[in-house]
């Protein structure tokens, strides 16, 4: 096992997903020159990081990575000593070297004062493991993992901390016809949809910053975000659909409540091999996605994340697509799961983050 540090090492460790998922039909592939960035610390979000990388070889071949992770930033704002292992990837039938890999991420984090260790989720970093839907293509952002991650895990002593769903819903002209109803319901309530290309892109992604960082202040898992780390992040995105789809509700003149989302991405990024088609709703030019929704906690229940929603599936309708993610909410986070509900969206796929407590 190395910590990797040499180039080549960051390559390979970048690359083993590359290995991971070589059967696939459909998956998505790291950004491998992001990745590397980030492993050697020239990323923005380094700055608020502890990191080690680790590599598991056998035979002279990589067959597990983890890098272990103290991020100051998170634990400051929950007031926790929690270690966080992010990248993990494994090949099957690979326990003792991932058993080896995971203790010796776990005694890193222990060495640095951490008591306790979180997998599959970290605000930008990291996110959860799928329990369903293996063998599709999973919604942008989310993890295919191979089943055995579970056993690995759970060998290593860890335990299921939170469960996620991802949802799915249909653009038919019966939902569509309701979604207009939302939208028009906020007139007489005094609230303004904008999408982020009307309101003006680059005070968009500031007031969706503002809009996240507050409403998200208590939700599991998540750490405060700069304004000079999501701008360069999003500012590229400004000439594509995003600018369309993603909206700011205003009241007073104020944004009130954000909604980020993405169009149909498999094509531009996701792997797919030749020949292979995707049910439409999973992808391939027909699903786009909701990526995350906050309003903040004077404006709610009024119905403002319903019609920004609401408003962001027209656009997305209005672009062929014919389904529309509302992507990865925590299992017992109900006013965001009844929105999903009330926007006429199923659970379409299941994942799972895990906690060792040292
Ligand atoms: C989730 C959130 C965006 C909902 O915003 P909202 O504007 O209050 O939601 P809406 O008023 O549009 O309500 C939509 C549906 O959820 C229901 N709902 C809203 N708040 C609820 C609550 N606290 N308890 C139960 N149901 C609730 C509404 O009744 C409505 O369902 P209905 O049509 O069946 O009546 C808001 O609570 C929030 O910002 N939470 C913190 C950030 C967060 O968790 N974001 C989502 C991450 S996945």
């Amino acid at each position: 096992m190395v910590v990797a540090h040499e180039a080549a090492e960051l390559e390979q460790f970048a690359r083993l997903p590359y290995v991971v998922y070589a059967q696939r039909e459909a998956w998505w592939p790291p950004d491998i020159n992001s990745e590397i960035e980030l492993l050697s610390g020239r990323a923005l979000i380094a700055a608020h990081l502890e990191m080690a990388s680790f590599l598991a070889y056998r035979d002279g071949r990589p067959v597990a990575r983890v890098s272990a992770v103290v991020n100051h930033r998170y634990n400051a704002h929950w007031n926790e000593r929690l270690g966080q292992l992010i990248h993990f990837e494994a090949l099957p039938d690979e326990d003792r070297a991932v058993g080896a890999l995971l203790d010796r991420s776990l005694e890193w984090l222990g060495e640095r004062g951490m008591r306790a260790a979180r997998s599959g989720f970290a605000a930008f970093l990291d996110y959860p493991y799928a329990i369903d839907g293996y063998n599709d293509l999973p919604s942008f952002l989310m993890r295919g993992n191979p089943e055995c991650y579970h056993r690995y895990f759970k060998n290593a002593g860890f335990y299921t901390e939170k469960g996620q769903v991802d949802y799915t819903a249909p653009l038919t002209q019966d939902t569509l016809q309701r979604y207009s109803a939302m939208v028009r319901a906020m007139e007489p309530a005094g609230v303004k949809l904008k999408s982020w290309r009307t309101f003006g892109f680059p005070a968009a992604i500031d007031a969706w910053t503002d809009v996240i960082n507050q409403t998200f202040e208590r939700h599991w898992g998540w750490n405060p975000i700069s304004h000079a780390e999501v701008r360069p992040m999003l500012l590229p995105l400004q000439e594509t659909a995003v600018a369309d789809l993603s909206i700011i509700a205003e009241a007073d003149g104020l944004p009130i409540g954000a909604v980020f989302s993405v169009p149909d991405l498999t094509m531009p990024l996701a792997r797919l091999k030749p020949g292979f088609k995707l049910r439409p709703e999973r992808g391939g030019g027909t699903r786009g996605a909701l990526i995350n929704v906050g309003v903040m906690e004077r404006f709610r229940s009024r119905g403002v994340a319903r019609a920004m929603a609401a408003m962001s599936y027209l656009a997305m309708a209005s672009r062929h697509l014919r389904f529309a993610g509302y992507t990865l909410v925590l299992d017992d986070n109900w006013p965001s799961r009844r929105t999903a509900q009330s926007l006429g969206a199923r659970v379409t796929n299941s994942f799972v983050s895990y906690r060792r407590d040292f």
